[in-house]
């Protein structure tokens, strides 16, 4: 494939019109294009469009049994693209939509199998970006996007980590800046009931309770060998090319830790929280990622992060681990399995 195109929003209304409608006029011919949303760069392809689909797979080197979220521009387009909706879902779409939440509810005829990897089921997602938002509507058809990563990386949050991944292989990125929120969006099947969190996100879990009730947490370690829920729950993902190492959340922890492993290794990466002091080392990157608690300030720069670390040849990444929280549970879930061997 030829170059990549990049599409640059300069906030500049004409010049934006034109910028979006270049990248919709690729997605009705069929191509790929990566675009912002809120949570991080996904990479799109005409929904309804099996061929257009199947290059996702292609440029991402994703299996082919891994769903892709169906993104579309107004919540009330939930109720075209599934077949049923059951009531347990309405106060999320009418409250928690456009936002960082996806839903899995029974698919519509409408939706190709290689959407929803032979499932009965489709992912469906409203961005609460505003250029998502524009892209979607000017292209006119759903958005098929898994995030715009080759398969097992780091997400993007920026359209130069989408091209540090994808160049050559996808026909554009809109580059509309750094993404907000920084970590994917809460996935909930609502098919089941109590409905199941299948992966934490942008949306606290708490969040969701407080409008429907209890959530079935699933847990992975105890469905280890079991057929899991959600196909993309594997546990090997976001891994950056460095062993990522955890620790207990102190300063005093993180310290040792670091000392440990740099009596190990040659050169060592470190996502340190501000103010938290470290002996200095030729052989230590270190990267200030936020104030510790300030987990959407932490989420946001949690990839960006871990790609600079891993950029720098560090052999390995100590890391604190945030609570299984709110927000945090949504970084802590990433670093877990981007440490999982
Ligand atoms: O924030 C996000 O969700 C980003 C942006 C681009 O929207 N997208 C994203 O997509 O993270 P992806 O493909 O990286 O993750 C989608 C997750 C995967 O774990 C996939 O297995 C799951 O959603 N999924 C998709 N369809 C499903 C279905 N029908 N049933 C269960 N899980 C599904
Ligand atoms: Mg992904």
């Amino acid at each position: 494939m030829a170059s990549t195109l990049r599409l640059i929003l300069t906030g500049e209304s004409e010049h934006d019109r034109r910028i979006l409608q270049q990248a919709a006029a690729i997605i009705r011919a069929g191509g790929v294009v990566a675009f912002p949303t809120e949570t991080v760069y996904g990479l799109g392809a005409d929904a309804l469009n099996p061929q257009a689909v199947r290059r996702i797979f292609e440029a991402k080197g994703r299996p082919q049994w891994d769903p892709l979220i169906v993104h579309l521009y107004r919540p009330e387009d939930v109720y075209s693209f599934s077949s049923e909706v059951p009531a347990i879902a309405e106060p999320l779409i009418r409250n928690m939509m456009p936002g960082p939440l996806t839903l899995v509810l029974m698919k519509s005829p409408l939706i190709p199998n290689e959407v929803s990897a032979g499932l009965p089921t489709v992912a469906l997602r409203v961005p609460a970006h505003p250029v998502a938002q524009a892209f979607i509507a000017t292209s006119g058809t759903p958005i098929a996007a898994p995030s715009a990563n080759r398969f097992g990386r780091p997400s993007p949050t920026t359209a130069e980590h989408v091209l540090q991944d994808l160049e050559g292989r996808i026909d554009a990125v809109i580059d509309g800046g750094a993404t907000p929120m920084g970590v994917e969006s809460t996935v909930i099947d609502v098919t089941t009931y109590p409905p199941t969190l299948l992966r934490p996100g942008g949306t606290p879990a708490e969040t969701i309770e407080a409008l429907i009730g209890r959530l079935h947490r699933y847990r992975r370690s105890a469905a280890e060998g079991e057929a899991l829920p959600s196909p993309g729950l594997s546990s090997k993902h976001y891994a950056p090319n460095a062993k990522v190492v955890l620790c207990e959340a102190k300063p005093n922890t993180l310290q040792a830790t670091v000392q440990e492993w740099l009596r190990r290794e040659h050169a060592i990466g470190v996502m340190r929280p501000l103010g938290w002091q470290l002996l200095e080392s030729p052989q230590l990157r270190v990267y200030t990622w936020g104030e510790w608690g300030d987990w959407q300030t932490l989420a946001s720069r949690l990839f960006a992060g871990l790609r600079w670390l891993e950029s720098e040849g560090v052999e390995a990444i100590i890391c604190p681990l945030p609570p299984a929280e709110g927000l945090a549970l949504a970084i802590r879930d990433r670093l877990q399995r981007a440490a999982s061997p």
